[in-house]
């Protein structure tokens, strides 16, 4: 098997490492690190007098790192406290990532209403606001199972745009350390509002797993939600200076029925995110396994009606495992300078028996409940 094959192959793993390390994913980034790494570590296994055998260990090791630090990112974030003296810039660092971001709409398979949705409610007013002397609403919630596009279609937000991105993790702003919260979240809304000011762009905060905002601490005295009431307020000052400033709160979660009246009045337009349907799950499949050689026996309207409950990210994975077992096979055989054979239906099958839906019909009663009661 070639360098070339096999390299192509661990890149492809990295790049989605990539992508979902950008939406905020990262365990889903880590994931796909530990991959990449899994198929160099088996390539110099079988190749260790290779030249290129140490470059490909020191990648290995480079991603396990990675994974690992994702990993550990993912959890609740606790710096050392006491931060009066660092400056908000300083503050914000740890708390968003500001990056250009590399999610196209192209990319989000389906969610054609949540594209649209998006479109009238952020793209249309950031682009030509003399359109909408009404006003437009500066907060939009994102709901639905997980999986199923909501961090992805934050993220493409900023490339439709001419404006700033700030990617916030709630889980991220949380902290042990009473009051340091609540100075967060004003930080964050602080340089949003300057950074709009100042270079006259829309800025868009998307708060990921925003329903953590509403966590209360057991140490707070009465149990009043501290970090909410912060939120809030913050969320009504944009509405008052609304002419002045042009920041957009979008938030996402797949909980939402965890999200309190006070916090939903403040969100007047909310976007579902259902699971994809049978024809998204075949796009899903024929997206995610392009590129890749099948065996003429695919048949990806057949995956698409053996998946119902399967998340856009389920059939991600159903193919990279699928795929990744054809390598694997080629190793174990000891063949390690053919090509894989291509992936057939039973592949798929195989995968799919051993991997449960992660959208149980409870769960999307759940949403559909919700959405009858809370949904715009
Ligand atoms: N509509 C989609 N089209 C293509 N890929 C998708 C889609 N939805 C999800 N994915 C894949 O699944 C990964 C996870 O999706 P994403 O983070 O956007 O889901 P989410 O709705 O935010 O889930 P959660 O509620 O768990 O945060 C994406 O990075 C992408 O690889
Ligand atoms: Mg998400």
């Amino acid at each position: 098997m070639s360098h070339e094959y096999l390299e192509a192959l661990a890149k492809r793993y990295v790049n989605e490492a990539l992508i979902n390390e950008k939406a905020g994913n990262y365990l889903d980034a880590a994931k796909l690190y530990r991959k990449a790494a899994e198929i160099l570590r088996v390539i110099v296994s079988h190749r260790p007098g290779d030249p290129l055998a140490p470059t490909y260990r020191e990648l290995a090791r480079s991603y396990e790192r990675k994974a690992k630090q994702l990993e550990e990112g993912a959890k609740v974030k606790l710096p050392s406290g006491g931060h009066e003296s660092e400056d908000l810039e300083k503050l914000i660092e740890d708390i968003v990532v500001r990056e250009r971001r590399d999610v196209r709409f192209e990319d989000i398979i389906g969610l054609d209403e949540a594209k649209q949705a998006i479109m009238d409610s952020i793209v249309y007013p950031t682009k030509r606001p003399d359109l909408f002397p009404l006003g437009w609403p500066r907060g939009i919630l994102l709901y639905g199972p997980p999986g199923c596009g909501k961090t992805m279609l934050g993220a493409a937000v900023a490339r439709e745009i001419d404006g700033v991105f700030m990617y916030i993790s709630a889980a991220n702003i949380m902290s042990k350390w009473l009051g340091e919260a609540e100075r967060k979240v004003a930080a964050i809304f602080k340089y949003a509002r300057k950074v709009s000011e100042e270079q006259g762009k829309p800025v868009i905060v998307f708060i990921d797993e925003c329903e953590d905002l509403l966590g209360v601490y057991e140490q707070e005295i009465g149990g009043e939600a501290r970090v909410r009431n912060q939120f809030l307020k913050e969320m009504d000052g944009l509405l008052d200076k609304g002419k002045k400033y042009f920041v957009y709160v979008l938030a996402a979660t797949n909980k939402p029925w965890k999200l309190d009246v006070g916090f939903l009045r403040r969100f007047q337009r909310r976007i579902y995110v259902p699971p994809p349907d049978r024809e998204a799950r075949r796009a899903l499949f024929e997206h995610y396994a392009r590129g890749l050689r099948l065996s003429n026996d695919v048949d990806f309207e057949a995956l698409a009606e053996k998946t119902e409950g399967y998340s856009a990210s389920d059939i991600r994975d159903v193919v990279m495992e699928a795929h990744l077992r054809t390598v694997r096979e080629l190793f174990q055989k000891g063949d390690i300078y053919g090509d894989p054979r291509p992936i057939t239906m039973r592949d798929f099958e195989e995968v799919i028996a051993r991997r449960k839906p992660s959208i149980s019909p409870q769960l999307l009663r759940l949403y559909n409940e919700w959405r009858e009661r809370f949904g715009t």
